[in-house]
């Protein structure tokens, strides 16, 4: 079963760049650009990865993120991750990425934009792995600045698929941010948004009702409402459900609680991630393997799996027909 994991070609439509950041890379990133950083080791880095919640883990997430400064970082950052997905069997990323995180550390957005421009350039020469560009909203900072990023982003607005919404869920509902995705919409970019990762079912029903979302991230909340269950299967709404990362923010006790199972019995439209590789125990493969071990799903269920997420995934027709 290992081998045909990782032999299937496989898309994950939710991934962090930043949270692919591997401690390795972090301290010859700190090294390279003189920045401190709290951790004496890489060990000692991997030792503190214990979260009780997802703000527990976006603390030590921003503070990774520091040692980016320069467009070689981001290109660096995201080849890191390319190669070791491709090597795993994933053949197309949905890359998101928090310009807010950098920017308010005075980074400029051409540094960002060009940095993981450039790698999505080269991985889909080298690496024949396609990449959707997410630009990233930060929930629990204030909608006009994110508002003022997506305007600032124009001269890139065609390079990008879709915005996306994610950081601190709770208490930061949909609804704060209905300009910014109006203003989205109305540029001709897809939209999707975390919900019912940590936030309530009602959540998901706010981002589809007034953010005219394609795709929720997580969403396994959705199960504590029939309503909103309902709604996903009638829409056939795109799950983007990251098992390791729900066991290591503590939204599950355990994998072999995780309700994936039972979403995939209500019919749900549900594809599967890896969130923040480098903090929750490993990629796409890895979140694979804990699922057969999990639940025992056999090669036709893990193929259904990525067909579905191929069939949604941000890209080009003629690739989509090429990897279906
Ligand atoms: N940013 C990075 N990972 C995240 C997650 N799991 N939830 C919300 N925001 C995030
Ligand atoms: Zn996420």
């Amino acid at each position: 079963m290992q081998d045909f994991l990782r032999s299937l070609p496989k898309a994950e439509l939710h991934l962090h760049i930043e949270g692919s950041l591997e401690p390795e890379l972090m301290f010859a990133l700190a090294e390279r650009n003189g920045i401190k950083l709290p951790y004496a080791s890489v060990d000692e880095a991997k030792a503190a990865y214990q979260f009780d919640d997802l703000q527990g883990f976006l603390n030590l997430y921003f503070q990774g993120m520091s040692v980016l400064c320069h467009e070689q970082d981001f290109f660096d950052l995201a080849m890191d991750y390319f190669k070791r997905a491709s090597t795993e069997g994933v053949v197309h990323i949905d890359m998101h990425f928090d310009p807010q995180a950098h920017i308010q550390r005075g980074i400029t957005l051409d540094v960002i934009m060009s940095g993981l421009l450039r790698a999505k350039q080269e991985a889909e020469r080298s690496l024949d792995l396609s990449v959707g560009m997410i630009m990233a909203f930060l929930r629990d900072r204030p909608a006009e600045e994110a508002l003022d990023v997506l305007e600032q982003a124009a001269p890139y607005w065609d390079q990008l698929d879709a915005i996306g919404l994610d950081s601190a869920e709770r208490d930061h509902p949909p609804a704060k941010f209905v300009k910014v995705f109006n203003r989205a919409k109305e540029i001709g970019l897809a939209r999707v948004a975390h919900a019912g990762e940590e936030g309530p079912a009602s959540y998901i029903l706010e981002a589809l009702d007034l953010l005219d979302v394609c795709r929720i991230d997580h969403g396994i909340r959705c199960l504590e409402s029939d309503e909103v269950v309902e709604r996903l299967y009638e829409q056939q709404t795109v799950l983007t459900v990251c098992p390791l990362s729900n066991v290591s923010l503590k939204v599950v006790d355990e994998l072999n609680g995780h309700p994936l199972p039972a979403l995939l019995d209500k019919g749900l439209n549900i594809t599967i991630s890896s969130d923040d590789p480098a903090y929750f125990g490993g990629g796409l493969l890895a979140n694979h393997l804990a699922c057969e071990k999990a639940f025992g799903w056999d090669e036709d269920a893990f193929i259904a799996l990525n067909r579905n997420a191929i069939t949604e995934a941000f890209v080009p027709k003629s690739r989509r027909e090429d990897l279906l």
